[in-house]
């Protein structure tokens, strides 16, 4: 059996919350990548205070959430997370997904592709889930057209759910079935 959390590029690991700590303390203060990951206003947190919040998250270890890092294959550099919900176990099966490339000069190389890629797949296969749902902002076409190319379709939207420089923007809701899933990858 291949080993499911590794792909061509990255490979999905366990968290480190010290490790991910620094690395969020930086990702706070990129105004940028939080306004991609965030609705509200960007605040900044310590390393300190971001490691305990990951820490925390480990602790309780909840059987429906799944935390991972993102590595790169040729250098095992922490490229960013991702991370899966079940919100509805026993009845529809359904998750959400979220995820986060922290530096610009790694993005729109295929490395958060990839990792969804790998997600979905640990998604259908592992959990045996029949959807994953995520959301995405009008003003992020990249993680739009990455979300595409992973199979998820644009389902809904709130209209106007943002303001960002005197603009509203609208929220959009992304899905993959599992039929859809398996008829792109399998
Ligand atoms: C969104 C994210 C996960 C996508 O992963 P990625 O590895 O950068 O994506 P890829 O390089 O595989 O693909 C990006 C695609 O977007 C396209 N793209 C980039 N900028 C674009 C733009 N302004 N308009 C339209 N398409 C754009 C690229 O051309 C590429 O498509 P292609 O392969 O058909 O040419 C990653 O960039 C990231 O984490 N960004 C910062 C945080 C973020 O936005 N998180 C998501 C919150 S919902």
């Amino acid at each position: 059996m291949k080993d499911i959390f590794k792909g061509n590029l990255i490979r999905l690991s366990a968290m480190d919350s010290e490790e991910i700590g620094k690395a969020m303390s930086w990702q706070g203060r990129d105004s940028e990548l939080m306004r991609l990951m965030d609705t509200g206003p960007t605040r900044l947190h310590s390393a300190k205070a971001a490691s305990k919040f990951f820490e925390k998250i480990i602790e309780d270890d909840s059987p429906a959430s799944h935390f991972f890092s993102i590595r790169a294959l040729d250098d095992n550099r922490l490229l960013g997370d991702i991370n899966i919900d079940v919100i509805n176990n026993w009845g529809s099966r359904d998750a959400f997904v979220g995820i986060g490339i922290y530096k610009r000069e790694d993005w729109g190389r295929g490395y958060g592709t990839e990792a969804m890629q790998l997600i979905l797949q640990f998604g259908f296969i592992e959990l045996n889930l029949r959807r994953i749902t995520l959301s995405v902002f009008e003003y992020n076409p990249r993680a739009i057209r990455s979300y595409e190319k992973c199979g998820f379709q644009v389902e809904g939207r709130i209209r106007g759910r943002i303001i960002k420089d005197n603009k509203r923007w609208d929220v959009l809701f992304m899905g993959i079935l599992r039929e859809e899933w398996k008829e792109m990858y399998q």
